[in-house]
């Protein structure tokens, strides 16, 4: 027997096909501007737009609707400054004796280095969390699905949400990151996904020229 109630599809609207076609260019045209940033200012950034862009992930799809996310939002001095620490220290590892030379290799483009400033400089950190499984009734584990697909496409929708609210962010993914578990006291079934940099760029930030594959590279209409 199913359990399941189901509402009108009220939310969905349709629009005209010309004015289609103007949203998704003008959508492409707002999203094509988003860079990772990697030279931040120390302004800070307005709460309120931390919280719908926040709520705007949450909105994403996931198996089973499981939502296997956590979003840990940290400004405080104390702990960036952990994180900084603690990302480095495996930063030096990975650049310096982990890293397969052809990673390496892959890396130069983008003058990355172990040297970490922004995680201290940049206003907000956020630590996304997968989870592992769901904590039901009386702690009972319940098995969620597709979680690293649901957690990278929440992700993606707080990057783009930032992005347009005029904010920058860095992916970034020091490897192994289970320090955050500890310094932002997240616990064990939480897996850290990646920490998002939040902020202004530097007045003087610059970017690597890089190049965007085509459409017809990245698609095929069949
Ligand atoms: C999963 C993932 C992990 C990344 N990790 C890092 C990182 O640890 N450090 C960094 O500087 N950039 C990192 N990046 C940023 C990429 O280098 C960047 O997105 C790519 O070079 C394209 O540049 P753009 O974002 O400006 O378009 C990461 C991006 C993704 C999607």
């Amino acid at each position: 027997m199913s359990s399941a109630r189901f509402v009108p599809l009220s939310a969905y609207r349709e629009y005209p096909v010309e004015q289609m076609v103007e949203r998704a260019k003008v959508f492409y045209e707002d999203v094509r501007r988003r860079r990772t940033v990697r030279q931040f200012s120390d302004r800070p950034v307005p709460a309120a737009v931390l919280e719908y862009c926040l709520r705007a992930a949450g909105s994403a799809p996931s198996g089973a609707n499981r939502q296997p996310w956590h979003f840990a939002v940290v400004t405080d001095p104390e702990r960036k400054r952990r994180i900084r620490e603690a990302a480095e220290q495996e930063e030096r590892e990975f650049y310096q004796r982990r890293a397969p030379h052809e990673w390496l290799e892959a890396l130069a483009h983008l003058g990355t280095n172990e040297h970490k400033p922004f995680l201290e400089i940049a206003p907000v950190l956020i630590a996304v969390f997968a989870e592992r499984y769901a904590l039901g009734p009386g702690g009972r584990r319940l098995r969620n699905y597709y979680v690293s697909e649901s957690v990278g496409i929440a992700t993606g929708i707080l990057i783009t949400a930032l992005h347009h609210a005029g904010l920058a962010t860095l992916t970034h993914t020091p490897s192994p990151m289970g320090f955050l578990n500890e310094i932002l006291e997240r616990p064990p079934h939480e897996r850290p996904f990646l920490l998002l940099v939040v902020g202004y760029p530097a007045p003087d930030a610059t970017v690597p020229d890089i190049p965007r594959r085509s459409l017809g590279e990245i698609a095929t209409f069949l």
